[in-house]
Parts: structure tokens; sequence; C-alpha cells
């Protein structure tokens, strides 16, 4: 509508952000991770509260402070990260995973600092439970948003994933592109929803990706509620 009220066009909602690298402990001073830095999750979050949503941020490891005025959860593993959302999702409207989940965590975490000794060492590491996927699942009335960090076939993973894990919205990066991709400042996004790509944004900064996308989802919100 002509008249709608873009800047609190979250007015009410209730979103779940999730943010940052999870961890996987190897044992009490080492473990595994990635290169997110959070800067994309925490503009969501601030954007969304900016828009009127009331923001739960539940956080990984970040490389930047967390925004004011959201309430911040923060996680290590993947597992704390699921069980965090999954307390909270059947109270929520709007899901969006920026999180950089770790895929594998070792199968075992040492109690104690892991001495070295042999020349060669194998971890073994189990796949983590999918997050997303877990919350399509459950899903009722949520409008969930998912996120693809790609560096070829970008197009093909992103419907692969937006289909499995149910999504209403995914947004795909492609991390080997300039101005895209973890720590930087600015990101190149493309949004796909179930009829495929709907959406090329131009190379902007996370604060703008993050107005953008949490504007069409208040648009679809709005639309489908009607
Ligand atoms: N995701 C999740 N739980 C996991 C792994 C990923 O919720 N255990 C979510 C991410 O938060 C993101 C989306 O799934 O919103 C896609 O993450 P990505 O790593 O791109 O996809 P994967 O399904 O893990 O596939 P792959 O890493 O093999 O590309
Ligand atoms: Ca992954």
């Amino acid at each position: 509508h002509r008249f709608f009220d873009q800047k609190k066009s979250l007015q009410g909602k209730k979103i779940i952000v999730t943010a940052g690298a999870t961890i996987e402990r190897i044992d009490p001073v080492r473990y595994l991770t990635n290169d997110s830095s959070g800067k994309m999750g925490f503009a969501l979050a601030a954007a969304a509260r900016d828009m009127g949503a009331e923001v739960t941020l539940i956080a990984g490891k970040t490389t930047v402070p967390a925004p004011t005025g959201v309430q911040v959860v923060r996680v290590e593993s993947a597992q704390d990260m699921l069980e965090a959302v999954l307390q909270r999702f059947d109270d929520t409207d709007i899901v969006v995973k920026a999180a950089a989940v770790t895929d594998y965590r070792p199968i075992d975490q040492a109690k104690q600092k892991i001495k070295k000794s042999a020349a060669e060492m194998t971890l073994t590491l189990v796949k983590n439970q999918d997050i997303l996927y877990t919350i399509g699942e459950r899903k009722t009335k949520q409008f969930i948003v998912g996120f693809a960090a790609e560096t070829e076939r970008i197009d093909e993973y992103a419907m692969d994933k937006l289909k499995r894990k149910r999504c209403d919205l995914l947004v795909a990066n492609d991390v080997t592109e300039e101005g895209a991709g973890f720590g930087t400042d600015t990101n190149v996004v493309r949004l796909y929803d179930a009829n495929g790509l709907i959406e090329l944004l131009p190379v902007m900064s996370k604060q703008g990706v993050a107005r953008e996308v949490l504007l069409r989802v208040a648009e679809r919100i709005r639309k489908g509620a009607q």
C-alpha cells in the first residue's frame, strides 16, 4: 500500500536473528570454527529493531560488538544455538538464520588439554544437526529466511537449500565475489523464493542489505496476512 510506513513495517513482530560463527570445542583451549564476523547478522538485528520488531539476537563468536536495543543470547556450539532457537521458536513470527553454523563437531571433547605426542593425530568429526532444516520442518506461522554462502553454482545450490530447508526467502552470496562475504563491510546478494531468483541486489553496505531484505520480508508477511 502506498501509505504503508516502511520505517515501522515490522512493528509488533517477534523476530529471531542468528549471527556469527558457532564454535566446536576440541579441548578446553582449542576449537573449530569459521570466518564469520557477525556483521551481517548484527546489521539484520539492528535493522529489524529500527523497523519496530521485538528482536532476539542469538549470536556465536563475532568480531564486532552486538547492537543495542535487542535481546542478546550468546551461544557457543551449533547444539547450543539449536536449543536457543527452538526454545523461542513457537512464539516467534520471523526467523533470520544469518549465522555460519559449524557443519561438523569433534566426536569427543577432551576434558583436559590434549598433549602432543605422535607426529600425526586424527580428529574424527560428526555432522551437526541442521538448525534451519529443523525449524523448516516445525514451522507453522513463521516466516523463515535462510542464507547460503557459496563459491560456485550459486543459483542451483541456493534453490536446493531453500526447498530442502523450507525457507520462505533465501539470501545467497558468492563469497569469492569482490565486496561480498566474511569480514567485509559490504555484501552482494541474490534473493530467492520458491519460484526462483527474484532479485540481484547491487554491492551495498551490510546495513543496506539488511534493510532491503527485511523490507521484502515485511511486504510478504503483510500480503500473506490479507
Ligand atoms: N545452517 C543451519 N544449521 C547447520 C548448518 C547450516 O541452520 N547445521 C543454516 C545457515 O545458518 C544458513 C543455511 O543453513 O542459513 C545455509 O548454510 P550453508 O553453510 O550455506 O549450507 P549447508 O546446508 O550447511 O551446506 P554446505 O555448507 O554444504 O554448502
Ligand atoms: Ca555449511
